[in-house]
């Protein structure tokens, strides 16, 4: 290693210039994800969501020049396709897929305060139906989304230069331009949750189930995707203010939250940008959890 070479934080630390795709881009953390990157000089981010408005709203509030909203249905194959075909219109590749769309599923609340066997069984089998809608939001969608987009992720390897195809040794193209200071290869992050890996029931038991799959496909991704130089990172988030968490900003005792408080909107987008920029270029297959120290205080696996 060149110790001698100046470490330039705000060059590691950047967006700049990249394509990034969020999908749940509209709000809590997917739009946490959209201010910090196009703040950070991404050439380009399209935000993904069923709510149109939303996401035009979220456009409007941080640039619309960088920021594009696309209404697309994650759990629906022939919406990402059109997601897809319309950003081909503007963008000749994607430097990083983000699967965030996530939802709840099942409430499942007080299950860990049955008195009852019969109180523990009528709360393990409510709402059954929405256990479909949540596996195919936060587990399924990350494999069709992440195929759709594979031939754009591809595009932005070959525009940094790296060979196309499977091969067994990373390298670049001969006579290809590129930038030896930057090693990046295109990358997809998936947002999983602290309950992939937290055995007690917090979000409810279909919200664990799935997040634990998003957790594993995201590794499973990585190893698939090796040969063909595409990354895959995830991303398993404590306690964030968003719709989800009904804007919970609260504090907590040190044996629920070592550090007392929600995650905030710093933590998050020092953690995006941490892991698109030339910081993050050595990562592979990781799971970040981010939770300020929740899961130490819960009977847990990870
Ligand atoms: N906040 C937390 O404490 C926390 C903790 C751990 C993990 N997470 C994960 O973080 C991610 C973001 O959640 P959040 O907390 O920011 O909550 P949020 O504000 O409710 O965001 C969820 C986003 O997903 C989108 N979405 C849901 N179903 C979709 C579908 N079928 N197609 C396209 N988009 C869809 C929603 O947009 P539309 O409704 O407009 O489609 C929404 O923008 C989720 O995966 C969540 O599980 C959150």
């Amino acid at each position: 290693m060149d110790t001698s070479k100046p470490i330039n934080p705000s060059d590691l630390f950047s967006a700049k210039g990249l394509t990034v795709v969020i999908t749940g881009g509209g709000s809590g953390i997917g739009l946490a994800f959209a201010t910090s990157l196009a703040g950070s000089g991404a050439e380009k981010v399209y935000l993904l969501g069923r709510r149109v408005k939303n996401l035009e709203d979220a456009a409007k509030s941080i640039n619309p020049d960088i920021v594009v909203p696309i209404q697309c249905d994650v759990t629906d194959p022939s919406s990402v396709d059109a997601a897809v075909k319309q950003i081909e219109k503007q963008s000749s590749h994607v430097d990083v897929l983000i699967n965030n769309a996530g939802v709840l599923g099942p409430d499942h609340k007080g299950i860990d305060k049955a008195q009852s066997i019969q109180e523990l069984q009528e709360i393990m089998k409510r709402d059954w139906s929405s256990w479909d809608t949540s596996f195919q939001t936060n587990t399924s969608a990350i494999v069709n989304v992440s195929a759709a987009f594979l031939h754009l992720l591809d595009e932005a390897n070959k525009k940094r230069g790296w060979a196309t195809g499977r091969k067994e040794v990373m390298e670049r193209v001969e006579g290809a331009q590129y930038d030896v200071n930057d090693p990046r290869t295109s990358q997809i992050i998936t947002v999983a949750s602290i309950a992939s890996f937290n055995r007690f029931v917090t979000a409810g038991l279909a919200y664990s189930a799935t997040k634990a799959g998003a957790a594993m496909l995201g590794k499973a991704l990585a190893t698939l995707l090796a040969p063909f130089g595409i990354r895959s990172n995830v991303i398993a988030p404590g306690r964030f203010p968003s719709d989800m968490t009904a804007g919970d900003s609260g504090s907590f005792p040190v044996n629920q939250i070592p550090a007392s408080r929600s995650g905030s909107y710093e933590d998050m987008a020092s953690m995006i940008l941490f892991l698109v920029g030339k910081s993050g270029a050595y990562h592979n297959g990781n799971v970040q959890v981010i939770d300020g120290g929740r899961l130490s205080m819960m009977p847990s696996t990870y």
